[in-house]
């Protein structure tokens, strides 16, 4: 595609010895209001360096642009250019890219030979998978997505919560209530029962609380009977997370969760010791960040038993020694904000310069209509059951809407009905706290999975109607008048296809797929004004194959978009 941006810049430090491409680059805006330019250059910062008036520099800028046949019009106006693509041009560049490229469009090599690391979802074990965790599922793989798109080597990783004192608790409330067969029927409820049954009878029987703790002091020596159960519990945590992971078509590279680390931590404990960083408090060993603002991190307790910061310091740096990677993504949440600060900190402090290279990418809080999530008042909302409950109500529309007809109703229900739940996930910046609402999520008209995917499938059903052989003068994009194609409606769609990989760049930056999201969302709504004002299956054939070249176009531009975000686009729904 022709750079327009960089064409501009061009021509620009033609004129100007001082600045850079890249930096005139930096200052060419993009109008909001497109009545003003597709581009405009501001003037101000040219004039203090060669104090001069800005609209004299704008004018002697605009004519120097005005020579290139890229633009239709560029006119002076106060201090800046502004400039109006030659709109045929934008077109052609556009359309014959994307159809050349289909679903490779969007994507670059700006990554390649760079190591990613995108670690997400990390649930903890024998704990309710809940619709909590969909944040850190859903956003994690989408920018393991992007991150690819843009041409990264990344590495997925799940840090299973599958260590700590609980499991001490866990196991011995099972060998005092618990039994295999409840166990394997329903593992995590089961576990749960016993985990909560131990915080009960703890209150009058103190003695169980010694008792756990000898058990987990078992665990971490890697006694036999102790290591096998928790083993086992993990095993039948993991089963119904895959099922989970399954519906939502993800998948990791590594399990290697905090238990993974217990037997590396002696290392860390001593490298803090010989750095001068540990200090003793009440028989604990502390890492004193007052002078950072960032309070005391705990680093081992009396009993000598480790934390969860320390297998995160001991995790960064293997993945660092094994992996070398160029960056080390933690898509966790908000609240734990301070922890991230404190450990990537200590890092800094233990001479680690690769520090600067870990990125905690936090999200804001999900919360039900009834309230928040608690999993001790038994407020929790299964993620399992929402992604099914989804199917189910999406199945009811789908089959609604297409009685009588040979659809696949089973399967594009999944596609629509899960894919709904995941961009209602991804609409909203990260940061941001949301309702989950179930009425917003299913609406095949606001902006929702449903309705780009049913734009989508209507871009299909006009390249199905406009036939083979149409569609093959579409393709074949040097012989196409783009003309045909310079209409309000199509134009501004066809903009938003050309900056589709700036968007994707953009989101990969910003860590933000919900950057992508909204692009779609303005691509699919662009494609449907198109198709409203335009008729876009006409009799003149060469008015038709341009028109259809823009669908396909749009066509593959919603469903690259919808890959970054991890869902579908069904050909028909
Ligand atoms: N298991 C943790 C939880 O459920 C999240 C783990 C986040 N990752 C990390 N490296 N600390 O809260």
């Amino acid at each position: 595609m022709i750079n327009f941006k960089e064409e501009i810049a061009g021509i620009i430090a033609g004129q100007v010895e001082f600045l850079t491409e890249a930096e005139i680059a930096d200052i060419i805006e993009i109008p909001q209001d497109s009545k003003m330019g597709d581009y405009a250059f501001p003037c101000f910062r040219l004039a203090k360096i060669l104090r001069k008036a800005p609209p004299l520099i704008a004018k002697d800028i605009a004519s120097a642009i005005e020579e290139s046949d890229l633009f239709d019009k560029v006119e002076p106006v106060n201090a800046y250019v502004n400039m109006f693509i030659a709109k045929e041009k934008l077109i052609e560049s556009t359309v014959s890219e994307v159809l050349s490229k289909g679903d490779d469009f969007g994507k670059s090599d700006e990554g390649q030979g760079k190591k990613v690391i995108v670690e997400f979802s990390s649930p903890n074990i024998a704990k309710p998978f809940h619709i909590g965790h969909i944040r850190s599922t859903v956003i994690g793989n989408s920018l393991y997505k992007i991150f690819d798109a843009m041409g990264y080597d990344v590495f997925r990783i799940n840090h299973l919560g599958d260590y700590g004192t609980q499991f001490g608790k866990m196991i011995c409330a099972y060998r005092h209530w618990g039994n295999a067969e409840d166990v394997k029927r329903e593992p995590i409820k089961t576990l749960l029962s016993y985990y909560t049954k131990f915080h009960v009878e703890v209150e009058t029987h103190p003695e169980l609380d010694d008792e756990a703790r000898e058990i987990f002091a078992k665990l971490e020596k890697g006694e036999k009977e102790e290591v096998e159960l928790w083993q086992w519990f993990r095993e039948e945590s993991l089963k119904e997370f895959t099922r989970v992971y399954d519906m939502l078509d993800i998948s990791f590279d590594s399990y290697n969760g905090e238990s993974f680390y217990s037997d590396k931590m002696p290392r860390f404990v001593k490298e803090l010791k010989e750095k001068g960083l540990l200090k003793e408090s009440q028989g604990a060993q502390v890492v004193d960040l007052e002078e950072y603002g960032l309070g005391t991190a705990l680093i081992t307790k009396s009993d000598g038993s480790t934390l969860y910061i320390t297998r995160d310091i001991a995790a960064a740096v293997y993945r660092k020694e094994t992996y070398n990677f160029y960056k080390n993504i933690y898509v966790v949440a908000s609240q734990q904000n301070l922890h991230f600060q404190q450990w990537f900190k200590i890092l800094e402090l233990m001479g680690y310069d690769w520090a600067k290279d870990c990125v905690h990418v936090p999200f804001g809080l999900v919360s039900l209509e009834e309230g928040t999530m608690s999993t001790r008042h038994g407020r929790v909302v299964f993620l399992e059951d929402v992604l099914d409950k989804a199917v189910e109500k999406t199945r009811e529309i789908i089959a609604e809407k297409n009685q009588n007809s040979d659809l696949d109703i089973d399967e594009v229900a999944k596609e629509v009905g899960i894919g709904a739940v995941i961009f209602q996930e991804l609409s909203n910046n990260r940061i941001k706290d949301y309702t989950f609402k179930w009425d917003k999520v299913l609406n095949f008209d606001g902006e929702t999975g449903p309705y780009v995917q049913y734009t989508h499938a209507r871009c299909a059903s006009v390249i199905k109607k406009a036939g083979e052989d149409t569609v093959k003068k579409a393709e074949n994009t040097s012989g196409l008048d783009y003309g045909y194609l310079t209409s309000e409606s199509a134009y501004e769609l066809t903009k938003l296809l050309y900056r589709f990989p700036d968007v994707i760049k953009d989101a990969c930056e910003k860590y933000e797929p919900s950057i992508v999201t909204r692009h779609i969302v303005d691509m699919a709504q662009g494609l449907n004004k198109f198709y409203h004002d335009e008729h876009i299956l006409t009799d003149n054939d060469e008015e038709k194959a341009a028109k259809v070249a823009l669908v396909i176009a749009t066509k593959t531009a919603i469903k690259n978009g919808l890959a970054l975000l991890g869902m579908k686009a069904p050909e028909r729904m």
